[in-house]
């Protein structure tokens, strides 16, 4: 049975639906993640779990007992905000045993407590400094250290890192999973960033327009979207237009036509024939000439460097536009205009129903 139990939720602003529909099951200890655009319900979901939204419809269940209607305070989850919200004029270690002094621990039960959460988090240095005092990376620890300080079993974590420049946020990524894996807490992360998402989960829930569109684990999400959505908001693959023939089985795209891979599914194809096609930009290469599996030729419009690798962007014959990702080497030759020879292999050909 599920930790946390999410069922039917909706919730609505006026015309705008925040929630619509959602179900969620998460497993005590795991690692949640809610990933998707601006505005598709993120914020709008954890608040409902957190007890400060209050859904029309549906119910939140934890560890077998009904909290839709429970107080925020009698829930007695973590939070961590985007902005931190640490108390300024109180210093780290006072930031950490406020929600203890709140809920009447014993003075010498706060002391060990703060301290133990100061060598959690790698502060032990820090405890009598204020808030200003602190680098972003170090405030943002002691809001986590704040927010697990009074022992929560599910932690809430509404896009910690977005303020933190790329070095600093890789490392706090790490420093969240370890935190994760060493309390053992149920956490649920929302994220708008796919590569955040797929360094820190177990699991992604996908939200689009208020609804969860697709949940699985990482690896899972990145190699079977189920949807045009998921497929191109989290990969940032190449959506492509094409056509398949039932008569001699074959699939004709970039002004070209190919059999049909052995993993393609004749069902997605809409009634006359069309289907939508994904490619990865890391899965074609150029050929110098040999090479089996999906060839076509196209005209190179852009190259521009993107620190370990290059990106192309390419034309096909049939004026679908085509990104690339290739290493240094492979790219050293050549101008904008030039004629290439890319190569797919079809089992890197991916591939959705044109209504999804
Ligand atoms: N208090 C509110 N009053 C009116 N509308 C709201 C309120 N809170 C959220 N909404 C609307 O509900 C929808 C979902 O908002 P939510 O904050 O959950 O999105 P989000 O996925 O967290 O987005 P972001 O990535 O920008 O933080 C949006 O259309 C938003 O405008
Ligand atoms: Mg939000």
């Amino acid at each position: 049975m599920a930790f946390l139990d999410i069922r039917k939720l909706r919730k609505t602003y006026g015309t705008a639906v925040a929630l619509d529909g959602i179900d969620l099951s998460v497993k005590e200890g795991e690692f949640v993640t809610l990933l998707g655009p601006s505005g598709s319900g993120k914020t709008t979901l954890l608040m409902s779990i957190a007890g400060f939204t209050r859904p029309e419809e549906g119910g939140i269940v934890v560890d077998g007992r009904d909290i839709t209607d429970m107080d925020p305070e009698d829930r007695d989850f973590g939070l961590v905000f985007q902005g931190y919200a640490l108390f300024p004029h109180l210093s780290v270690a006072d930031n950490i045993a406020f929600p203890l002094k709140v809920r009447k621990w014993e003075k010498a039960r706060i002391t060990a407590r703060v301290e133990e959460m100061l060598t959690l988090v790698g502060l032990e240095d820090y405890a009598s400094r204020k808030p200003r005092q602190l680098s972003g990376g170090q405030q943002q620890r002691v809001a986590i250290a704040r927010a697990l300080s009074y022992g929560p079993r599910i932690l809430l974590l509404d896009e910690p890192l977005s303020a933190l420049d790329r070095n600093l946020r890789e490392s706090m990524q790490r420093e969240l999973k370890r935190l994760h894996q060493e309390t053992g807490v149920t956490f649920i992360f929302v994220t708008h960033d796919q590569e955040e998402a797929y360094a820190m989960s177990d699991r992604i829930a996908v939200f689009q327009s208020g609804r969860i569109v697709q949940v699985g684990e990482p690896r899972e999400i990145y190699t079977h979207p189920k949807s045009l959505f998921v497929a191109g908001f989290l990969g940032g693959n190449n959506i492509f237009k094409a056509s398949y023939s039932l008569a001699d089985e074959t699939i004709s795209f970039f002004g070209s036509t190919y059999p049909a891979p052995p993993h393609f599914d004749a069902s997605l194809a809409g009634k006359d024939g069309e289907i939508i096609g994904w490619i990865r930009p890391e899965d074609i290469s150029i050929s110098d000439g040999d090479g089996d599996g999906i060839r076509f030729e196209a005209r190179v419009i852009d190259i521009s460097f993107a620190g370990a690798a290059e990106k192309l962007a390419v034309i096909a014959p049939d004026g679908q536009e085509v990104g690339l990702t290739l290493p240094m080497e492979a790219t050293r030759d050549l101008k904008r205009g030039a004629t290439v020879t890319c190569l797919v292999k079809p089992q890197n050909l991916g591939f959705l129903a044109p209504e999804t």
